[in-house]
């Protein structure tokens, strides 16, 4: 043991003789498992060959979580096949050497174990879970396009059972503590306190583990086409295996291959080294820059005020409050800000099963017809009608009452924030902070910087962003920013289209074979005709005449959506579509182009910094496919 010399890992023998082995990645606030790690963990296993524990316990020196994963800056790195099969084999055979060691094991789940973390706890023979908020397990390698190919396809169904096995990796999705014991995960959960303690009674207990109920056996062994067969149903609906091959190979290596991937080498050198996998890494990266906008401040806000219960205001509080804050809702009357509560409280419900839980963020969220919040509010959002004489006489009201230090920030989608600011005593102040509908479900929110504003506010609208877990992109004020700028031009073409003959439903078919979200024309039908009409009046270049389908079903008062009708009608809430017609060959590529072209003008404009940060913009702000890895590289690789 004493010759051990590890960088990455802690190595302590209690006096019950039991070794703990905390991993405290060097240089690192998260523990992730880079190749020297894995290195390190085999001279482990190598010394307790020699001379066995009685027992050993993993747990992390991090109070950031166990193992956030792989280290997935070596993914980029993969350039040949082998490397990309060797990858997977050192790790595949390091937890295989884990799994078969005739001491017990047993991992202390604390924080996030994700990927190859939990794979590694998977390898253990017990794995105690510690009930925590932060506490999160999953296998989310399907979201970096690629599977959990170091035991987790072999292991996950083997605790828990194919289905519920099959649901976690394919969607990436995490359970707590609580549920990882329901679901028999983790044999234990408790509470921080005695988790040493319970950990170590656990791990000497002999406790055989609990096996899987007879279905759930014959599920895993001769009954394993029809779980595979509804899985592939399932997937399919989601992703297109042209787009997106790694589920539909998690499936295939689990069902034939028994989780080993090693016994397929083209799948994995298909998928390790794809391009889906390569740019769903990029798009990984990409969050994480987002992500680090606003770090450089050292504040936080503790109330928001909003002005402004509609669509976009009423959300804005109700997200707000549902991450923490306090906050005041102000509209012209009581009877105005109502519905944004009922509405909230609705969508807490569905989220919050706890009555306490509910009725704490429900108090947080309070109406205030006076604006007397406005006073105490540490960011103040404005979200009225979009009309500048409104803006700017609640902006003097505003500036009035408001701290000195707080943020001031509107909404708006159109108006210029040179033209807003002009009545405040400090013009600078004004940032925007421009969310995209619907509030809860859209990542992006786009922090904007008008000539001559104050940078530091710029920075604390965006720390803002990220306390209430959206993703900031910083731009300059614009019109359209970036994520409606490059929309317009897109939805135009595809209304160009339907002017051609092109029904809706051939030209929105295009575009989700192509790998969008959702098609264009249903784009329009959500945004409304009335938004689009503006848009494109103000938007497509001078002179040109807005496409007829729109006009016409504009002058008949069909807005989409909202109306019930567009170019769908709405009536059941879902879109009706009829069958597409044949996709003209190259309609998707004349679609984009538009998109693509426009995307670049503003990075060359300088309305965002650079062109990885207007791919992250374009993805999170509109679901952009992110299996290109953004516009502008997708662009790149069309051109070679
Ligand atoms: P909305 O019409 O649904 O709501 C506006 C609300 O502001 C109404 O409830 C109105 O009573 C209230 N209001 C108007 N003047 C007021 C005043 N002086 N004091 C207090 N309350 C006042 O509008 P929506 O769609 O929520 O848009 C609000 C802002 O958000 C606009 O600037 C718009 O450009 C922007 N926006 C809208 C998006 C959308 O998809 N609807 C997306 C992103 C931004």
């Amino acid at each position: 043991m004493m010759t051990l010399n590890l960088q990455h890992w802690r190595v302590e023998l209690d006096s019950a003789g039991i070794a703990w082995a905390t991993f405290d990645k060097f240089g690192e606030s998260a523990n992730s498992l880079s190749s020297v790690v894995m290195a390190e963990l085999g001279q482990m296993l190598d010394a307790f060959d020699r001379a066995p524990p009685k027992a050993l316990i993993f747990r992390s020196g991090k109070d950031a979580g166990f193992i956030a994963g792989a280290d997935i800056q070596e993914f980029t790195q993969l350039d040949t096949a082998d490397k990309g099969r060797e990858l997977v084999e050192r790790g595949w055979n390091l937890f295989n050497r884990l799994a078969a060691v005739r001491y017990p094991t047993l991992a202390l789940v604390r924080g996030h174990c994700l990927g190859g973390g939990l794979e590694l706890a998977l390898a253990c023979r017990y794995l105690l879970a510690v009930d925590e908020p932060g506490t999160k397990m999953g296998l989310p390698e399907v979201m970096l396009g690629i599977f959990p190919g170091w035991g987790g396809m072999l292991r996950l169904p083997e605790r828990v059972g194919p289905a519920a096995a099959m649901d976690m990796m394919l969607t990436g999705k995490t359970i707590d503590a609580k549920r990882a014991k329901r679901m028999g995960l983790a044999d234990d959960c408790v509470p921080p306190r005695v988790m040493e303690n319970a950990a170590r009674m656990l791990v000497l207990s002999n406790q055989p583990r609990r096996s899987l109920l007879f279905l759930q056996k014959l599920l895993n062994g001769p009954l394993k086409s029809i779980v595979a067969n509804g899985a592939r149903k399932q997937v399919a609906k989601r992703a297109r295996q042209e787009h997106y091959p790694a589920p539909y190979a998690i499936i295939d290596i689990w069902a034939k291959h028994n989780g080993n991937a090693l016994v397929a080498p083209e799948l994995v050198d298909g998928i390790v080294r794809s391009s889906t996998a390569r740019n769903l890494v990029r798009v990984f990266f990409l969050q994480e820059r987002l992500k680090s906008f606003g770090k450089d401040v050292d504040w936080k806000a503790q109330r928001v005020h909003v002005i402004g219960a509609g669509v976009m205001g009423g959300d804005i509080a109700a997200w707000c409050a549902l991450r923490g804050l306090t906050v005041t809702l102000q509209d012209q009357s009581m009877e105005r800000i109502a519905p944004a509560l009922k509405r909230a409280r609705s969508s807490f419900a569905r989220r919050i099963k706890d009555p306490l839980q509910l009725r704490a963020v429900m108090d947080r969220l309070i109406p205030d017809p006076e604006g007397q919040g406005a006073a105490h509010a540490d960011v103040v959002i404005e979200a009225i009608f979009e009309n500048v004489e409104a803006k700017h006489a609640l902006f003097k009201k505003l500036d009035a009452v408001m701290k000195p230090d707080a943020v001031l920030a509107t909404n708006t989608s159109s108006l210029k924030l040179e033209d807003l600011r002009t009545v405040l005593k400090n013009p600078a102040r004004l940032v925007g902070i421009h969310f995209f509908n619907p509030v809860a479900k859209m990542p992006l929110v786009e922090v904007v910087s008008a000539d001559g504003g104050d940078p530091e506010m710029a920075r604390k609208a965006a720390a803002f962003v990220r306390q209430i877990d959206r993703l900031p992109l910083p731009v300059k004020s614009a019109p359209g920013f970036l994520v409606n700028a490059v929309l317009g031009p897109y939805m135009l073409e595809a209304l160009r289209a339907v002017d051609e003959g092109n029904s809706p439903e051939t030209v929105d078919e295009a575009m989700l074979a192509f790998g969008m979200p959702m098609g264009p024309i249903e784009l329009v039908d959500m945004v409304g005709l009335d938004v689009a009409m503006a848009a494109g009046k103000a938007l497509a270049s001078s002179g040109a005449e807005p496409p007829k389908c729109l006009v016409e079903r504009f002058d008949a008062g069909n807005l989409g959506k909202k109306t019930g009708k567009g170019f769908y009608d709405h009536s059941t809430g879902k879109p009706a579509k009829g069958l597409p017609g044949t996709i003209p060959p190259g309609l998707a590529a004349r679609l984009i182009k538009p998109l693509l072209a426009r995307t670049q003008q503003l990075v060359d404009e300088g309305i965002v910094a650079d062109a990885d940060l207007a791919d992250a913009g374009v993805i999170f702000g509109t679901g952009f496919a992110p299996f290109t890895g953004g516009p502008l590289n997708y662009a790149k690789n069309q051109n070679g």
